[in-house]
């Protein structure tokens, strides 16, 4: 006999559904779960833990008529037309005021169609977006969800019994309106995308240019980690030196291929930062030099070509130091990007996304976690339109302090032939930024000889073109 017992429904139960219903389940809730193949059923229940309430439902109708309402389901399944189809597969079995989560990277326009064809049927829609992997989903992820008011306060106690904890808060708070959830992870790929390149390149001059061991890698990374640059991407670059490989007697990070593969979260934040517009380049680096590693071939053919000698550097201890203050600070600027970028988009998509918790909720369990997001959790709650974090007076005492080490780190790398791209670019958006007077002058100048596109005057008001 079927009975109306369960609390929050899951559809999708791969290792995320799973494990964030595993989750749910430990935290007092009844929970029950469907997914198309069985076995994924079958292992929902053997992994519960004894004593709480776990169900795998034999198909999609069992699993919400055994939910309590108005009903909370969430999807785990892929972003795209999967979404769609078990949206499609849910609605003749729902009722008005049933929410309905999308916990899976889903862009944000799609979110938006949901939204708006599912308020029609007075279906509460959520793009919530989660954070912090398979060991996030089971013992505290980072947790964005946007949309409907009313639909959040109704599944808020769960989120925020199962979400990760930084101190006594919740990492989870409503994000906005409309698909602000999915909209706020999309950047927080971006700016995970960015971190992870400069972490790339500061291995390189590490290994390449000071010819340091793993060992020596791992004992970097786990002082820097140990210190003010304390953050999971820290954390677990340090263990990935120590990791052997089970097949050669090597390291397994020296036999993993040089191409980065990519899902796409952080080429949609270029794309939106282009439209806003607002200017993301660290961003834009990472994805791009993801594309450029695919081009292996043609790279190898380059090299033979050009024929680049690594000049080896030298003061290992004094680079080390440098360049430590230049992650620390490029670190910043990425956030800085990002975080401008969701400011930009708050105000042009009337989201409402309020600043100051979307960097609180940074602080565990996602991705992008580190010790730096208590800094702008605090220059949001003095500045709530705070507009870049860098306009912030104690970010910009300590990139004060840190900017000369990342100069020296771009002129030794420039040097020494190791790329550094997203370094390069950290520094270039910040030079630029401290700008009060930029070239493009003389940009302006060229667009109105050539095309008449005209300008504004510095002297007087108005818009002027001139028969150059
Ligand atoms: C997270 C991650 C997660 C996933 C990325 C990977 O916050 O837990 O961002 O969402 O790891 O989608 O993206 P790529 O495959 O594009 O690197």
């Amino acid at each position: 006999m079927n009975t109306i017992a369960f609390d929050f429904g899951m559809i999708g139960l791969g290792t995320m559904g799973r494990n964030l219903l595993l989750n749910i389940a430990d935290h007092g809730f009844a929970a029950i779960g469907y997914d198309r193949d069985e076995i994924k059923g079958k292992l929902l229940e053997s992994e519960a833990t004894k004593g709480t309430q776990v169900k795998a439902a034999a198909s999609l109708a069992e699993m919400v008529q055994q939910l309590k309402t108005p009903r909370k389901i969430m999807m785990l399944v892929p972003a795209g037309p999967i979404v769609d189809a078990v949206i499609n597969d849910l609605l003749p079995l729902v009722s008005p005021g049933d929410i309905i989560i999308d916990g899976g990277n889903s862009h944000h326009t799609d979110t938006l169609k949901r939204i708006n064809s599912l308020a029609d049927k007075k279906i509460h829609f959520m793009g919530m977006g989660v954070s912090g992997g398979e060991a996030g989903a089971r013992y505290g992820p980072s947790m964005m969800p946007g949309g409907d008011m009313a639909a959040w306060k109704a599944v808020q106690p769960i989120l925020e019994a199962v979400a990760a904890k930084a101190g006594d808060q919740p990492c989870v708070a409503y994000m906005g309106k409309a698909a602000a959830g999915h909209y706020v992870k999309m950047v927080h790929n971006g700016i995970e995308y960015a971190i992870m390149q400069l972490i790339s390149e500061a291995y390189d001059i590490m290994k390449r240019g000071l010819g340091l061991s793993n060992d020596e890698l791992h004992s970097v990374f786990k002082k820097w980690n140990e210190g003010e640059m304390q953050s999971y991407l820290m954390e677990i670059t340090a263990s990935i030196f120590l990791k052997h490989d089970e097949l050669t007697k090597n390291r397994l990070v020296d036999m993993i291929l040089d191409k980065a593969g990519s899902k796409g979260t952080g080429k949609w934040t270029s794309q939106d930062a282009m439209d806003l517009p607002v200017s993301v380049p660290t961003i834009d680096i990472a994805v791009a030099i993801r594309d450029l590693s695919g081009y292996k071939d043609e790279r190898v053919i380059a090299n033979t070509l050009y024929k680049p000698i690594i000049k080896p550097l030298k003061q290992k201890e004094k680079t080390i130091q440098q360049l430590h203050d230049a992650l620390y600070s490029a670190t910043i600027i990425c956030y800085a990007q990002g975080l401008a970028m969701i400011a930009k988009a708050s105000t042009t998509l009337q989201m409402d996304i309020p600043l100051k918790a979307v960097v609180s909720i940074w602080r565990g369990g996602c991705i992008i976690r580190s010790s730096l997001l208590e800094l702008f959790t605090a220059a949001f709650k003095r500045d709530k339109q705070l507009s870049n974090i860098l306009l912030s007076k104690k970010t910009a005492s300590l990139v004060k302090k840190k900017i000369p080490g990342l100069r020296k780190i771009i002129q030794l790398a420039a040097v020494s032939k190791i790329p550094a791209t997203g370094l390069m670019s950290a520094l270039g958006y910040f030079d630029a930024y401290c700008s009060g007077q930029m070239p493009v002058n003389l940009i302006q100048a060229q667009r109105d000889f050539f095309g008449a596109h005209t300008y504004q005057r510095i002297d007087r008001e108005g818009v002027f073109h001139t028969e150059w």
